[in-house]
């Protein structure tokens, strides 16, 4: 299978990224000191581990931040030890929550040295298929370095994959008092640079903790648990290979049939606190129901409030690939209204044999759905009034930013709420209108797609 290189920036991205790492090592019996427990496993390292010359798998990761704190609290986990100390990066004064520190002042002067272990890690690829990311968009390194790494990838790499794991801030209780700015110029570049983007947003993750995992407390190092979850799962036929299975590549291309329209919803079924679990054994069936739930959204999105454009389940564990296909079927059928009828072929599966460690059968959506539209607007929503007052300009000015690029970023994001609106109200018989702007003449026009069938089964 062809190799992926991750790359985590930023508090939240390295803090990702380490549980993401821990679950990968366990799943494929990689030991803390980097040896193989089982060398049966060993034909499916290749994706994510590079095996150096004395028997031992080292992650391909570069993990980067402005300051060194949060390096230094992974060194001391269990599996602190198994990234390669000269692809870690954090010399650096911080970037004081803002994204122009991120992306201009304190970010320039590490960019350089970043993408060198990024080329680095490439050159020890035979046949590389591309990068995955992980940041936050709240603070001022995952949103500011984040887009920054993102944008050079992209000029340097641009046959290769980009996937970001994207965090966005709590919105019902902001930590950071400049997160609506560093969301909104970062999306701009997520809008640009990436070929598909998983949204996970922290109101989520603390709704499922508290209700359907019936947390009191919620703590970020729970919420990490389901992130950690959600990027295994996601990753899981990548890394395992499997019935129907697709690379990065095929999946990107079935999921985001227009290239702006990338940004994905993940639902997980399961989902049950740990009492619950041995009462949870589901079959294919109760999956699918569980798997188009709004309730098991890592993401703020009402599903039934837009139109499904495409979808790919993974279904993990001992699932018969005609039980998964037939009810996924059954359930497109009885919900017609809530997909968009123009792409027939929209919902997509595949089968990992591997179960993930806690349940026997496990699934996961990722779904490009209008509805996600809902959390641009409100992105939008907490953007507006800071920005019509100017609030915190100097800050952003002082970095060697322009402020245009404030205005610029939001009237790509509306750009992108509108064009989902658009699609969401298309039918399969409706004519084109001509518009002005030739780039959405060229994306509108006849709704083609670039919906590709590939190995992947659609139904
Ligand atoms: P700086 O401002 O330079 O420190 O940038 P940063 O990228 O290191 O900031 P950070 O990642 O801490 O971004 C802040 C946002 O990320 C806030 O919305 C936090 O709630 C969220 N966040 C921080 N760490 C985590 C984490 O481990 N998990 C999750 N889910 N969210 C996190
Ligand atoms: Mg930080």
């Amino acid at each position: 299978m062809r190799e992926i290189v991750n790359i985590h920036v930023g508090q939240c991205g390295n803090q990702i990224g380490y549980d993401f790492w821990e679950g990968v090592c366990q799943e494929h019996s990689i030991q803390p000191d980097l040896t193989c427990a089982d060398y049966e496993l060993a034909e499916h390292h290749n994706t994510y581990f590079e095996e150096i010359d004395n028997g031992k798998f080292v992650p391909r990761a570069v993990l980067v931040d402005l300051e060194p704190g949060v390096h230094n609290r992974i060194a001391k986990q269990t599996y602190g030890s198994i990234f390669n100390p000269d692809m870690i990066y954090n010399d650096q004064p911080g970037s004081g929550n803002n994204f122009a520190m991120g992306f201009y002042s304190t970010g320039s002067e590490i960019i350089e040295e970043v993408m060198e272990g990024i080329r680095k890690q490439a050159e020890k690829c035979d046949c590389m298929e591309g990068f995955q990311l992980t940041h936050s968009l709240g603070g001022g390194t995952g949103s500011g370095l984040g887009s920054l790494v993102m944008q050079n990838l992209k000029g340097e790499f641009s046959d290769k994959m980009l996937t970001a794991y994207s965090v966005v801030p709590s919105i019902k209780n902001p930590e950071v008092v400049i997160q609506p700015y560093n969301s909104m110029l970062s999306m701009n570049y997520l809008i640009e640079e990436c070929d598909s983007n998983v949204l996970i947003s922290n109101d989520s993750l603390n709704n499922i903790s508290q209700f359907s995992l019936k947390q009191k407390d919620v703590s970020i190092s729970f919420i990490n648990k389901i992130v950690k979850r959600a990027m295994l799962e996601t990753t899981s036929s990548l890394r395992f290979g499997g019935f129907n299975n697709a690379g990065m590549r095929k999946l990107n291309t079935n999921l985001c049939p227009f290239p702006r329209l990338h940004f994905l919803t993940t639902t997980l079924a399961p989902l049950s606190n740990m009492q619950d679990k041995i009462y949870d054994v589901m079959g294919a069936r109760e999956l699918v129901r569980e798997l188009f739930s709004s309730n098991n959204a890592i993401c703020d999105v009402e599903l039934t409030r837009g139109k499904l454009l495409t979808a790919a389940a993974i279904f993990r564990g001992d699932i018969e690939s005609s039980a998964a296909e037939s009810s996924l079927a059954k359930l497109k059928q009885k919900n017609s209204g809530e997909f968009v009828e123009w792409i027939p072929d929209s919902l997509l599966s595949s089968i990992c044999s591997v179960p993930n460690a806690d349940y026997s059968c496990s699934a996961v959506l990722l779904s490009n759905t209008t509805s996600i539209q809902s959390l641009f607007k409100t992105i939008d929503d907490t953007f507006t009034p800071l920005l019509k007052r100017k609030a915190y300009m100097h800050h952003y000015i002082r970095e060697g930013m322009e402020w245009s690029e404030m205005s610029e970023a939001q009237m790509n994001m509306l750009d992108l709420i509108n064009e989902y609106q658009q699609y969401e109200a298309a039918t399969c018989d409706e004519e084109y209108e001509e518009d002005d702007d030739e780039e959405m003449e060229e994306e509108f026009g006849g709704f083609k797609t670039t919906h590709s069938h590939s190995d992947l089964h659609s139904t």
